[in-house]
């Protein structure tokens, strides 16, 4: 049905064998299937409920999976903020509308039920925050035991809650998350412990669904798809599965693919606009959008060949310009999300006062986590509360009337 590949020399290893990196050149795997043998029709999915597994001919998993109804996000038409950048044809794909609160619970649900099927008996990852929320949260639904490492004091405190509450080993580092994975990859590899970070080939399958649904929600093939990059798997797990449908005939072309980047950890940014053959790591990111204070993107060699491929593009955008659009999506939309995934729309507002994009352009931008996340960077933002004697004068008086 499927085997592994390197990306960078095309070595195959069979599908059950345990592998973060190719053994031959150390670079990354992806997962191939041999698509000449899948037999689905459109019609088919169509029939299923919208979520990841609507599309399991094109996921690996043979067994039950472990699942918590994960998928089916709301596609919303940015009526308001589309009007204000001259874009008629801005959507918004909420994944913070997911089980945990944002799109990693796709590339879990298919991570930890690889996981069974390889007859792994504890799962890892190092995380900015949400990969461990929903590490946390799949490993308690397989009744399995998750350790998780977080760069200390650089978590947002609702991801931390999560992890902690759904049971996982919660380990802070006194360093940052390129550390913490490198320490956890190194963990998984000495102690048997099955690694579910993104370069885990298996996990970036449940994540293309992520494209798969848009693509069923709009009815046609966006032009430009648009994503927050922190360690690039996203992206490139969007892209792999744009390509899957293409080599199956079901679309015709490509979209775009667009990352964005927070200005203070923006190496994949660089690589593009200094046309580089690969990533230069930052050693020392930052940014208000901690989901991606990341200098070292471990999927950037897919990442780089995702948005070469398409015609795409890659911008930054500064922590005032995250932080307004975070405001603009909540007041002016209703859609309340983490700093990181606001990167993505405040991206779109950026490049199209460049003058890098067409007006006509059906954009689909992937906001990543919902706002509950991060409250004290909510809080930080807004004025507190009036808090005000229990009368009803006291009342009017606060409310000016
Ligand atoms: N948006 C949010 C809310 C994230 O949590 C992340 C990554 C990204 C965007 C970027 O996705 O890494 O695939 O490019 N968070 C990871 C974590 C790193 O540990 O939770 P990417």
């Amino acid at each position: 049905m499927y085997h592994l590949v390197c990306v960078n020399c095309g070595t195959t290893y069979p599908a059950d064998e345990i592998l973060y990196n190719c053994k031959k050149c150390g670079h990354l795997l992806a997962v191939k299937y041999h698509l000449d043998t899948i037999t689905v029709t459109k019609a088919t999915w169509e029939k299923r409920p919208l979520s990841v597994w609507r599309y399991r001919e094109l996921l690996p998993v043979q067994i039950e999976p472990v699942s918590l109804a994960e998928g089916g996000t709301p596609l919303y038409h940015l009526k308001r903020l589309g009007e204000e950048m001259g874009l008629p044809h801005l959507y918004a794909k909420h994944e913070g509308m997911n089980p945990s609160g944002s799109f990693k619970d796709r590339g879990m649900t298919v991570g930890v039920s690889m996981a069974l099927q390889l007859k792994k008996k504890s799962v890892a990852c190092a995380s900015t925050g949400n990969t461990s929320a929903s590490l946390a949260v799949y490993a308690a639904k397989a009744g399995i035991p998750a350790i998780v490492l977080l760069p200390a004091g650089k978590v947002a405190v609702g991801k931390v809650a999560q992890a902690l509450m759904h049971g996982a080993k919660v380990i802070s580092i006194r360093g940052n998350f390129d550390r913490a994975l490198e320490m956890v990859h190194e963990l998984c590899l000495t102690h048997g412990l099955y690694l579910l970070n993104s370069i885990n080939p298996f996990r970036l399958e449940g994540q293309k669904t992520i494209g798969f649904e848009a693509l069923d929600q709009l009815g046609e093939i966006p032009d430009r798809f648009v994503l927050p990059v922190g360690n690039a798997g996203n992206i490139s797990a969007v892209y792999k599965g744009f390509l899957e449908l293409q080599e199956m005939g079901f679309i015709n072309r490509l979209p775009m693919m667009t990352g964005i980047q927070a200005e203070g950890s923006s190496p994949l940014v660089r690589a593009i606009r200094e046309k580089l053959p690969e990533v230069i790591p930052e050693l020392h990111p930052e940014t208000v959008a901690t989901a991606i204070r990341i200098g070292a993107p471990v999927n950037a060699e897919k990442a780089l060949i995702a948005i070469r491929k398409t015609g795409g593009l890659a911008e930054t955008v500064t922590d005032t310009e995250i932080l307004q659009m975070q405001r603009d999506l909540a007041r002016k939309e209703g859609i309340g999300v983490e700093p990181a995934s606001a990167a993505s729309v405040a991206g779109i507002r950026k490049l199209i006062k460049e003058g890098m994009i067409d007006r006509d352009e059906r954009i689909v931008c992937v906001v990543t986590g919902h706002l509950l996340k991060d409250p004290e960077t909510v809080i930080k933002q807004c004025e507190p509360p009036i808090e005000i004697n229990a009368d009803l004068p006291s009342l009017l008086y606060a409310l000016h009337l």
